[in-house]
Order: C-alpha cells, then structure tokens, then sequence
C-alpha cells in the first residue's frame, strides 16, 4: 500500500472512464491507493500535498450529494485546487453544447475534470475533446466507475477478500450505472454475482455479464455474502415499471424477515440516495452491526483520492496532467 508520488505499476491510463476495461491488477491498484487515505481522512489534519498546484473541475449536469462533494474534499485534501462548476447557473442554461462547455474549461488548463451526464458515453467523446484527464462520475445508466470501486473497497475491508464472495445486487438494475460498474468489477476480481429484481427491471440479455438473475428475495439473497439494494430511479423512467411503491416493497423491499435466508454476518450495502420504506426498511438500513451505507460514503473520499493521486503521478513515456 502507498500513497506517495511514485509512479504506480498497475495504472497507468489518462482517464478513468468505466470499470469494463480494466484488469485485476489495475483495480487492485486503485484499492490500495485508497486504503492508503484511510488513516490520513481520519486525522486531525487531513491535508497532505500530493496534488499541489493541480486543478480539478466538477462539472456535474445532474445532481448529486455524495460523488460531488467526495470529490471536492479529496482534490483539496490532497493539496488541489478544486471549482464545483453550477451547471444551473452557467452558460449551458444559454444554449451552449457540451462540447463548447468542455472546451472552454479546456482553455483554463484544468488537471482533472469529473464529469456526471445524463447520457450515456457523454464522458467518453467529452474525454476526447479536452486535454486534461477525466473522470467519470456516472453516464446515464452506463457506468459509475467510483462508486464500484468504493464498493469493492468497503467489502474488501469488511470481508478481507473479494474473489469467491457472493454479492446479491438487488433492485432497479436496469437504470443503474452502479450495478454495472459493480458487476464489472466483482466479476474481474472471482466474484460470484446475482441479479434480484422484477422481469420489468431487468436489462435483456443481462446474463451475457456473467450473472445469475432470480426474480424471488428468498432465493436471490440466500447464503449471499452482500446484499446490495438499488433506489428505483423514477427519473429515468418513462413509463410505470412497477404496479405500485407498496407492492415492490413487499416483493423487493429489504426486511429482516428476507434478509434471514443470507449468509448471517452479510454485510447491507446501498450506494445511496437511498428511498425508505420503498427499497429498504429503515431498521435494516440503520442497523449499525450489518449495514455499512455509511462506511461507503466515508471510503468514498478515500477512493477518489485515490483516483486522483493515480492519474496525476509521472508516467514514463506518458503525458501527464502538466503537459497533457
Ligand atoms: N451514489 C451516488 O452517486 O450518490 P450521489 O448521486 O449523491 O452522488
């Protein structure tokens, strides 16, 4: 584990835009980075100066609590520069394309931009348009590349392992850029996962990702090792994809009672905005010995240090944030 300024072995890549292509070695990398932070976010003086005289941008075009703000205090816990850009108060409101917006920070030579858009591969061809390295902060419902990865790290803390757990992601999989991100990532690092949620929430061909699907709590949840629940996400829906919030809860709302057939000391995880009483019960999720929704939004600083510390170092025969 390190979290100095040398060049890291295992990823070495200008952007970090999804989970899909990445290798063990790579995400073990991010990891250990991460776990690195821990100790340093949890003292009395949190500040180190990795980062320097670097900048980073947050442009968001869809809101957010945890990802924003996690990525403001890593930037400026490690010593950057960090501007959240309020695309409500700026000139896309005008008519600007993503596009012109992207180059015009572009021209303010920015180290890192993170990016959340409401469509999918908006970061990619935004990635490709600018200088400095990108981060993905959530695509559409393609991929949310932090949020695996500090997923994974809070599970690897917990359970000291990811390979030959078994992880029940339940819920609204089919708008959800996490359970993509997540089944990417638990599938490269020898985890065994299962898809819970009604036929209606279920991207087609979804098994071609190497999953299990089940329709039924008891069967999806039994013996599972994690037990990860999903918000509906109503503003990606067009249309009704349930008959109504009282009868998913009653099918796919996390209670003690569902919760019984997995493994007893399963560990209760939900990347959050969490909806009380629609996918989980309220005990359940502030059940201080299973659930670790917290824990995820503390390692969720860590991680992003992590991914910022790791595109900003040196790389041999690679321009960096500097000189890109
Ligand atoms: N999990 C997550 O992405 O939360 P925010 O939308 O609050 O960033």
């Amino acid at each position: 584990m390190t979290n100095d300024t040398a060049p890291s072995p295992a990823f070495a890549r200008p952007h970090l835009l999804g989970i899909e292509d990445l290798s063990a070695a790579e995400i073990t990398s991010l990891l250990d980075t991460a776990d690195g932070f821990v100790e340093q976010n949890r003292r009395p003086d949190k500040k180190s100066a990795q980062l320097r005289g670097r900048t980073v941008i947050n442009l968001f075009f869809e809101n957010s609590t945890r990802t924003r703000t996690s990525f403001e205090l890593a930037a400026k816990r490690l010593g950057a520069d960090t501007i959240n850009m309020s695309v409500s108060s700026s000139s896309i409101k005008k008519g600007e394309t993503l596009i012109d917006t992207a180059m015009t920070l572009n021209a303010m030579q920015p180290d890192v931009l993170v990016v959340r858009h409401a469509d999918s591969g908006a970061v990619k061809l935004l990635s490709e348009k600018v200088k400095s390295a990108v981060i993905n902060a959530g695509d559409g419902s393609h991929e949310h590349p932090t949020q695996a990865l500090l997923d994974a790290l809070t599970i690897r803390r917990r359970k000291g392992r990811l390979h030959g757990l078994t992880v029940a992601i339940c819920g609204d999989v089919l708008h959800s850029r996490v359970a993509r991100s997540n089944i990417y990532l638990l599938n490269i690092m020898g985890a065994r996962v299962r898809i819970v949620a009604p036929p209606t929430l279920v991207p087609s061909e979804i098994e071609r990702l190497g999953v299990e699907v089940h329709h039924d709590m008891r069967n999806g949840l039994r013996d599972a090792d994690i037990v990860m629940m999903l918000r509906l996400q109503n503003e990606r829906m067009n249309g009704s994809y349930v008959p109504s919030v009282r009868e998913y809860f009653h099918f796919y709302g996390l209670t003690y009672e569902k919760l019984s057939v997995a493994s007893p000391d399963a560990l209760i995880m939900h990347p959050g905005p969490m909806n009380r009483g629609v996918e989980i019960d309220s005990e359940v999720a502030d059940d201080i010995n299973r659930s670790v929704i917290l824990e995820q939004v503390e390692l969720g600083v860590a991680v992003r240090m992590a991914c910022l510390d790791l595109l900003m170092r040196p790389r041999a025969g690679a321009e960096t944030g500097a000189d890109r």
